[in-house]
């Protein structure tokens, strides 16, 4: 069998597709898949890597193949096109997406995998675009956290043309919040974008910034609380299984990108103290929330633990699988090894 594993991507959380990768293949069963490499770079070119350690010391952004994967349903297959201009197809059973953010984790890409009608790792087109979207994951995420009794930050969009009239913007938020808040564009990854405001002149700051990343961007309230997560796992039965509950010690002021993935003071805790209700809470909701925007095969659901009980945050449809990420963390908590759980992640491609 011949696994593709697609990583990189036109996204601001490139590079941290290129450490999930390696995590990735590394526990991916050689004796059973054949592993090919596509690497997208940052202008959206698709090259093939020679290896792992190609994309571990980034010589691959230097390859001459090039590997488009075709949307022909029958052919199921990479054309790959070699140093010399020659032309072959490497037919491919089943793909492995280990991107995020933009083009990678919101049902673009996804959309291409169902057109090739290849078997894919993770979920479909709609839970991707909705999981992206932080407006459009509120509001979808909304009734069912409700009749659970969990809730969601209170929050104020930018939406477009809303931009020009900063006044506006800036009275609408005041009229709802104190400072601090947060400003996110609804379409990132990995805290891309998003910043803390204490005041007005920051708001303003922010929202621009923002709209860098995207057209449509949220205000939040700050919510005090502890950074949790929880990683859920659907079988191809139907089955949906949630982890145990990890936390998140950032060394920030907030987990922003840098907290993240470069400072080492950042730790995680997969079996923190908290109160078993709440635990149970956080690991129903992550179900509720996942089965309300059509999750498949694998997510991690984001929460903060307040004293009034826990605020969902976010989900992530492909979430990191870099040697710090959580999603592999929690499942090992659980006794499942990576390699476990890479080859029953494949194993959810088979629909
Ligand atoms: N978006 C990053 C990769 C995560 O959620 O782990
Ligand atoms: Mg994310």
């Amino acid at each position: 069998q011949t696994l593709l594993a697609v990583f990189g991507g036109r996204s601001t959380e490139h590079e941290i597709s290129c450490k999930s990768v390696v995590n990735i293949v590394r526990n991916i069963d050689t004796e059973k898949y054949d592993v090919l490499l596509a690497g997208i770079t940052k202008e959206g070119e698709w090259l093939l890597a020679d290896s792992l350690k190609s994309v571990e010391d980034g010589s691959w952004y230097d390859s001459k193949v090039h590997a488009i994967l075709l949307p022909d349903g029958k052919l199921q297959s990479l054309l790959v096109t070699d140093e010399e201009g020659r032309m072959s197809f490497r037919k491919v059973d089943v793909i492995f997406p280990a991107l995020h953010g933009k083009n990678g984790e919101d049902g673009t890409i996804q959309g291409l995998f169902e057109l090739s009608r290849i078997p894919y790792v993770g979920c479909g087109v709609l839970a991707s675009a909705v999981s992206m979207d932080k407006l459009y994951t509120k509001i979808i995420a909304e009734a069912p956290l409700r009749s659970i009794g969990v809730r969601q930050a209170d929050y104020v969009s930018v939406i477009g043309k809303q931009l020009e009239d900063m006044a506006d913007n800036v009275a609408r938020v005041e009229a709802k919040f104190f400072y601090p808040v947060f400003i996110k564009p609804s379409n990132a990854g990995s805290s891309c974008g998003v910043t803390k405001a204490h005041n007005r002149q920051e708001l303003i700051d922010g929202i621009q910034k923002a709209f860098t990343v995207d057209q449509k961007v949220l205000i939040e309230e700050t919510i005090v609380g502890r950074e949790v997560e929880c990683a859920v796992f659907r079988d191809k039965d139907g089955n949906v299984k949630a982890s145990g509950v990890g936390e998140i010690l950032a060394a920030a002021d907030f987990y922003d990108y840098d907290a993240k993935y470069n400072n080492p003071q950042s730790e995680t805790d997969t079996n923190p103290e908290m109160d078993e209700k709440d635990r149970e809470l956080i690991r129903k909701a992550a179900v509720a929330v996942f089965e309300a925007v059509d999750g498949y095969s694998l997510a991690r659901v984001d929460f903060f633990l307040t004293k009034e009980g826990p605020v969902f945050n976010e989900l992530n449809t492909l979430p990191g699988f870099t040697a710090i990420s959580m999603y592999p963390m929690l499942w090992e908590a659980q006794g499942v090894s990576k390699k476990e759980l890479i080859q029953a992640l494949i194993d959810t491609a088979y629909t």
